[in-house]
C-alpha cells in the first residue's frame, strides 16, 4: 500500500464497516494514516484492474507493549468477498510483523462479527480474552432521589 491508495482505502472502510457502531466508528484518516507511517510493510491493498478492492491495516506497537503487532482493520468490498482476499492480506501483514521483530501478533474483534471471527480463525489466531464495553448510566439517573439518598448513606 502507499500514500496514494489512502482515499480509495478511506472510501472502502466506510463502505463495510458500520461507522455508527463502536469500534468501527474509530475509523478515520488518521486511523489509516497512523498504521501507514508507523509500519508500511503491514499495510496492503488488494487490487483489481489497478484499483484496490480490499486492505489490510497493521502495525507495532500495540498499546504499551512495543513488540506486539496489531493487526487493526481489514476489509474487503462485498463483490470481492469470498475469494479469499482477506486470507492473502492478513497472511502478508502478520508476515511483515514477524520480520519486523513481533514477539505476538493480535486483533481485536467485535464479539458480533462472525465473518471476521471466522477470517481470525482460519489465519489461525486463537481467542486470548474477551472484553465488553459497558455503558454508565445516564446523570439523571444517578441523580434520582433514591440514588442519591443511597449514596449518602453509604458515604456515612
Ligand atoms: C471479514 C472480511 C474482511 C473477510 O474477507 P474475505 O475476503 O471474504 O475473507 P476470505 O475469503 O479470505 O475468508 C476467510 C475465512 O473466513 C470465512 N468467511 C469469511 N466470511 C464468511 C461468511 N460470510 N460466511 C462464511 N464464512 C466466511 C471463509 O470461509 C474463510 O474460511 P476458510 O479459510 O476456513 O474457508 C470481509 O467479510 C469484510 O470486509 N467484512 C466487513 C469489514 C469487517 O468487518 N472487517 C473486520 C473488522 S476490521
Amino acid at each position: 500500500m502507499t500514500s496514494g491508495h489512502v482515499p480509495e482505502v478511506l472510501e472502502i472502510g466506510n463502505r463495510v464497516f458500520d461507522i455508527s457502531e463502536f469500534p468501527y466508528s474509530t475509523w478515520s484518516l488518521s486511523a489509516i494514516a497512523r498504521h501507514l507511517d508507523q509500519q508500511p510493510e503491514a499495510c496492503h491493498v488488494a487490487l483489481f484492474e489497478g484499483a484496490p478492492v480490499g486492505f489490510v491495516l497493521a502495525s507495532m506497537p500495540f498499546l504499551n507493549n512495543q513488540t506486539w503487532g496489531h493487526i487493526e482493520w481489514i476489509g474487503i468490498l462485498p463483490a470481492f468477498q469470498g475469494r479469499a482476499l482477506a486470507t492473502k492480506l492478513g497472511d502478508a501483514s502478520i508476515r511483515a510483523l514477524y520480520n519486523a521483530g513481533a514477539t505476538r501478533i493480535v486483533a481485536d474483534i467485535a464479539t458480533s462479527n462472525r465473518q471476521s471471527k471466522l477470517l481470525a480463525r482460519s489465519l489461525g489466531f486463537t481467542e486470548l480474552t474477551t472484553v465488553s464495553l459497558f455503558s454508565a448510566p445516564t446523570l439523571e439517573w444517578i441523580k434520582t432521589p433514591e440514588r442519591t439518598t443511597e449514596t449518602v448513606a453509604s458515604e456515612a
